[in-house]
């Protein structure tokens, strides 16, 4: 059968998209791809920044620094592998108003503007896929898109940051301080010389904001995702997680609360050591579900690397590829806008809560005596360590996040308390 061409430009060789263009040039491939596209796949052109770098499996013909002059020619879906929210956001916007598709694994991007490219997209007859953004190789988009359309989901859970789940895997395994695990990952290339994307949370909070468009349609315009990053947490702290059938993890939540309230959150977690997020280990990235008909359900891979990422890339761009040989796009996203955002000070949880404190006859009941004051009950309580290393570590029942706060600020003017070192929410959920 005589199949049509669909032409694609990428803009970005970099780990993704040069791993994109071995793939597409793969000759063991070409039947593959050419039967999944229903159209054979040309690459038009790849636009880079710096023509100079070595590119192995690009061929050097392909390349170009031009990027305006290649989003001229002829072509039918644009891949956008280039990060940021400047200049590709220009190369997006120019392929969408010209009725070109897009294929992008940007996540600060689509959290950031989703809504809005979503709809220039289909106005102009063209679709926005974006597998690749979130969670790397695992199909959550999709899965989230497609077969849970029809499910009401209370809550969608992730590990979607790989670098701070394999910094928090080693201090839990090593027992080693955050700095030392922080230095290796960076060594070994799995933090950034600037870490603060991962380890403050921005990059989870982005994949949060598009996982709750997909799973409740919260707009995709820059919503807040309340966020704390790993930074505070210490050895003690993993240690006392462990003591008590815990394991530390920074989780991405996006959680329905009543029936048109959005809680949408990043922040450490002691998760129960049966949970099945707890047995995700070093980079991997994994995504949990829970809808009353569905029940529970958990996606577990690899949520960065080039090939990973790539693979997802390929889905998606095969799936676009196959709407315009159909000559359709896929359903546009309309965001509810019956949702809000509930504060996160609203939101109840249990609260382990760490305190370097004075040792000294009293200390105990002034420190209690806050607790009281704020509402705030204890459900275990240990005491570590004497003089100057004396430590009280609590659990609370569940408690307004806003109040486990008030109560930190008053721990925090006692005479007798030295440090308010730390407090992480407890989920005690075994799924
Ligand atoms: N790497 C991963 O594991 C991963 C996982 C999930 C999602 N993603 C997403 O995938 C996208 C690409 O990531 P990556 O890791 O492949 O990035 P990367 O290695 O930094 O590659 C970026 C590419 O874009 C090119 N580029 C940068 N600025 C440009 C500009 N203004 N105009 C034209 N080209 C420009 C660079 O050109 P030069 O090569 O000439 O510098 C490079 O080829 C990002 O949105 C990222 O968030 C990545």
């Amino acid at each position: 059968m005589e199949r049509r061409t669909v032409r694609v430009v990428i803009v970005g060789s970099g780990f993704v998209g040069t791993e994109l263009v071995t793939m597409l040039l793969d000759a063991n491939r070409q039947i593959a791809i050419e039967d999944a596209a229903l159209a054979h796949i040309e690459i038009v052109g790849v636009g880079v920044r710096d023509l100079t770098k070595a590119r192995p499996g690009v061929p050097a013909e392909l390349l170009t620094d031009n990027i305006d002059e290649l989003l001229s020619r002829d072509f039918d879906i644009l891949v956008e592998l280039v990060g940021g929210t400047d200049d590709a956001k220009r190369y997006v916007e120019t392929a969408l108003a010209r009725g070109k598709s897009v294929v992008s694994a940007n996540k600060a991007l689509i959290a950031q503007e989703g809504t809005r490219l979503f709809a220039l997209a289909d106005a102009n007859g063209a679709d926005f896929f974006y597998e690749a953004a979130v969670a790397g190789a695992i199909p959550i988009v999709r899965a989230l898109k497609t077969s849970l359309a029809g499910e009401k989901l209370d809550r969608v859970m992730g590990i979607v940051n790989g670098t701070t789940n394999f910094i928090l895997s080693k201090m839990t395994v090593e027992g080693s301080s955050y700095d030392e695990v922080l230095a290796e990952a960076q060594a070994l290339g799995f933090a950034e010389a600037n870490p603060s994307a991962d380890v403050d949370g921005f990059d989870a909070a982005s994949k949060v904001a598009i996982l709750s468009s997909l799973a409740f349609g919260t707009s995709l315009d820059a919503v807040e995702v309340a966020r704390e990053g790993i930074t505070n947490v210490r050895a003690l702290d993993v240690e006392f997680a462990t003591r008590q059938g815990f394991v530390i993890k920074l989780l991405g939540v996006a959680e329905r609360v009543g029936e048109h309230g959005v809680s949408l959150r990043v922040h450490p977690v002691m998760i129960r050591s049966s949970h099945p997020l707890a047995s995700v280990h070093g980079a991997m990235n994994a995504v949990f579900v829970d809808g009353p008909r569905s029940g529970p359900l958990m996606w577990l891979g690899k949520g960065a690397g080039g090939a990973p990422t790539a693979t997802a890339v390929l889905g998606d761009l095969l799936d676009a590829a196959r709407n315009i040989v159909a000559e359709r796009h896929d359903v546009p996203f309309t965001p509810d806008d019956r949702l809000f955002l509930v504060d996160s000070d609203n939101i109840s949880s249990e609260f382990y809560i760490s305190l370097d404190v004075v040792d000294r006859p009293g200390v105990m009941s002034q420190v209690t005596g806050v607790f009281g004051r704020h509402g705030v009950s204890i459900r275990s309580m240990e005491q570590a360590g004497v003089g100057e290393d004396a430590r009280l570590s609590f659990i609370t029942h569940e408690a307004r996040s806003g109040d486990v706060k008030a109560t930190l600020l008053e721990l925090a003017e006692l005479d007798a308390v030295d440090v308010v070192a730390n407090s992480i929410r407890v989920l005690e959920d075994a799924n």
